[in-house]
């Protein structure tokens, strides 16, 4: 091999090896970003985040929402839960261990009382993204014009009531008038009757909510996480070793 071939081969494995890094690094950050939804910073690997959204989860949201593609006995091996504490603290509707997490709801019930039936949420993180969920839950607001007396800056005239209100407090929205007749843009909130959390310890509660939908919505995520790290750290073993073999040829070549 001359030189300049090996140089070039050389140049081409490393411009390989950056994408591949760039990759890992740069597809998380450009999902994470988008219009003006608020970062929910959630990370997979917080397991006590995952099973306090869990515990939310089940008392706040699965009243209404069903998480068909799960099962309970999997939301316990996945967030380090026995079978005593799923069934106790996660499990409200009578179903098995085994069996997915249905609505408590009827569906017909919920089309007649919201006007829209409450969408399973099995796969909701994936088509939205986590911080759609996360702002989404942030944004609910005062509106005596809505049906249920509740609107949301992040889904219009969504359907949904603020189930957490006790926990976040009533907040209404300041909208400025529209440039040129256009329809109001919304400014900011302002809290009306504060609920029994502050408004950090209440982004925490949306956090980890967002984090367990994340989870639900591929659970699988939980072992990529962990292989990803072997990959990186291999592709660093690698390098190096790499690096020496070429440091070992190149000594004869001199
Ligand atoms: C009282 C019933 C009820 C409860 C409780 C409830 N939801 Fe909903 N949710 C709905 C309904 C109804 C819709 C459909 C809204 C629409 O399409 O207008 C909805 C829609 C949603 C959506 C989809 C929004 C979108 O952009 O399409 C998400 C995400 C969601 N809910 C999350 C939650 C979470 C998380 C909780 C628990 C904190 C929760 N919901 C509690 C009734 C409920």
């Amino acid at each position: 091999m001359t030189n300049k071939t090996s140089m070039r081969l050389m140049r081409h494995s490393f411009l390989a090896l950056l994408f591949v890094l760039a990759m890992a690094v740069g597809v998380p950050v450009m999902a994470a970003s988008g219009g003006s939804l608020q970062q929910a910073n959630a990370s997979l690997s917080d397991q006590g985040s995952l099973q306090n959204g869990a515990k939310l989860y089940f008392n706040y949201c699965s009243g209404c929402h069903s998480l068909k593609l799960m099962r309970y006995s999997r939301i316990a091996s996945d967030l380090g839960l026995t079978e005593q504490q799923v069934m106790d603290n996660l499990n409200f509707t009578g179903a098995k261990f085994g069996d997915q997490v249905p609505p408590s709801m009827d569906v017909e019930d919920a089309k007649r009382w919201f006007g829209a039936a409450p969408p399973d949420l099995s796969l909701m993180a994936r088509a939205k993204g986590v911080d759609y969920i996360y702002t989404y839950l942030k944004s609910f607001y005062l509106d005596p014009s809505r049906p249920l007396g509740w609107n949301n800056t992040t889904f219009p005239n969504a359907s949904m009531p603020n189930a957490l209100w006790e926990l976040q407090g009533v907040q209404t929205a300041v909208f400025k008038p529209g440039e040129k007749g256009g329809d109001p843009v919304f400014e900011k909130f302002e809290m009306h009757q504060p609920g029994r959390l502050d408004p950090k310890a209440f982004d925490v509660v949306a956090r980890d909510i967002a984090n367990f939908l994340q989870y639900a919505a591929e659970p699988a995520g939980l072992v990529r996480k962990q292989v990803g790290v072997w990959v990186l750290l291999f592709l660093g073993v690698f390098t190096l070793l790499a690096w020496l073999l070429k440091q070992e040829y190149w000594k004869d070549v001199h």
